[in-house]
């Protein structure tokens, strides 16, 4: 019953059985090796799992380039994100002309994997943030990070040893396959995606039950790799999606799934690739609200909504569901958005980001209409263990 494909059709899996990846093991001792960053290890683990079909490896010169001026990979498929393995001029000297590579998360430890080298290339840093960031402003989170990676970039296809260990959310580190599987039992024929890197307030909550009105089951997946360092850290916002679970979703309709990849921060590009990811994971549906993956004033409020006219009907194989700016009106008594609401600002209860901080950090409970109070009383604990932010 897979009622969507993955992009490009095959749901790659790059981890290699238990025969190959005892070769491997023993091939990768004789290989040079490289670490690589979180960032790296987050993509190579988004790789190894399929959500980033149709690639099958660390991108070559000719994607990046066709990414970046087009929007689509060398072949035509849409792209919006070069998927990069860095290394800096010496770690390309280190590599000479080596056909292999192991990588590993750390110095001392076991390589994780294998790339075969197809190429090495320079990145362009200025096109690169200006294609993806809209930007070259190193106070963007993103453009500092390209800037803190090497500029060669070393291409290649990814084999797999093993996944990146993790100590934390195990139940909830589904695969694609395993999302989709998922789904066939739960008879979920459509199923809308949500992207977060927030713990998930009364407007977000809003956004995904209005989604849930018209498909049959929810996708939660939060984003759980490198976010900037004041962004609530995943292990409290999964207490947050947890106790909102608890009180307020039909368990039946709605689930919980981590999603493995670094925040980028790129806005609309960023709004395109999140879909693709969710279609490998098998969601039919896409929430986009408004500045998603946005940050600081780099972006319009509603520009990466817009984005998705700039593809050809069905090009993305998963459709997006829009929502303008939601909050609880009072006049309204509900939550509501200027597309269903006619009363004015003074009517409604928003609050900066802000203030909802200060106000946490006091030990203040955001109003109910804004949080609800299992969420608030999370995130106010959280503050004073200091871990929120
Ligand atoms: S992020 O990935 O976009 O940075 P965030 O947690 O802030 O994650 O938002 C998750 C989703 O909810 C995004 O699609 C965003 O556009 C949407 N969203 C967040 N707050 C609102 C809101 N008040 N009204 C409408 N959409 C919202
Ligand atoms: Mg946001």
């Amino acid at each position: 019953m897979p009622t969507i494909d993955p992009h490009g059709g095959t749901l790659h899996n790059l981890v290699a059985d238990e025969a190959t990846a005892g070769a491997l093991r023993d091939e990768a001792r004789n290989l040079p090796k490289l670490v690589v960053s979180d960032r790296e290890l987050a993509d190579l683990e988004m790789l190894a799992v399929g959500a980033l079909s149709p690639l099958t490896g660390f991108q070559g010169e000719a994607d990046y380039d066709s990414i970046l001026e087009t929007m689509h990979l060398a072949d035509g498929r849409a792209w919006t994100i070069p998927v990069t393995l860095s290394v800096d001029e010496d770690g390309a000297h280190r590599l000479g002309g080596a056909e292999a590579v192991g990588l590993t998360p750390a110095e001392d430890a076991e390589p994780l994997a294998v790339v075969r080298i197809s190429e090495l290339f320079k990145r362009d840093r200025a096109k690169e943030a200006r294609s993806v960031f809209g930007t070259e402003d190193l106070a963007h989170p993103g453009v500092q990070a390209l800037h803190d990676a090497g500029d060669r970039c070393v291409a290649g296809t990814l084999e797999v040893i093993g996944l990146p260990m993790h100590d934390d959310f195990l139940q909830y580190r589904k695969t694609p396959a395993e999302t989709r599987a998922e789904f066939e039992r739960r008879g979920w024929r459509t199923v809308v995606g949500f992207q977060t890197r927030n713990p998930i307030h009364r407007a977000h909550e809003y956004l995904q039950k209005c989604a849930l009105e018209i498909v049959d089951g929810l996708l939660v997946h939060p984003l759980v790799g490198a976010t900037k360092a004041d962004d609530v850290p995943p292990d409290v916002r999964m207490r947050c999606y947890e106790a909102l679970f608890d009180g307020y979703y039909p368990k039946d309709r709605a689930m919980v799934s981590v999603f493995p990849a670094a925040m980028r921060y790129a806005g609309p590009k960023e709004a395109i690739w999140h879909a693709i990811c969710r279609k490998n994971y098998g969601c039919t549906h896409f929430i986009v609200g408004r500045d998603h993956a946005g940050v600081g004033d780099y972006y319009g409020t509603y520009e990466a909504q817009e984005i998705f006219e700039r593809f050809q009907p069905g090009e993305l194989g998963i459709t997006p569901l829009m929502f303008e700016h939601s909050f609880w009106c009072n006049r309204c008594e509900g939550m509501a958005s200027p597309k269903t609401c006619p009363h004015g600002e003074e009517h409604r209860v928003s609050l900066s980001g802000t203030k909802v901080r200060e106000m946490l950090r006091n030990g203040e409970r955001p109003p109910q209409e804004f949080s609800r109070p299992e969420v608030a009383d999370i995130l106010i604990d959280a503050m004073r263990e200091g871990g929120a932010g």
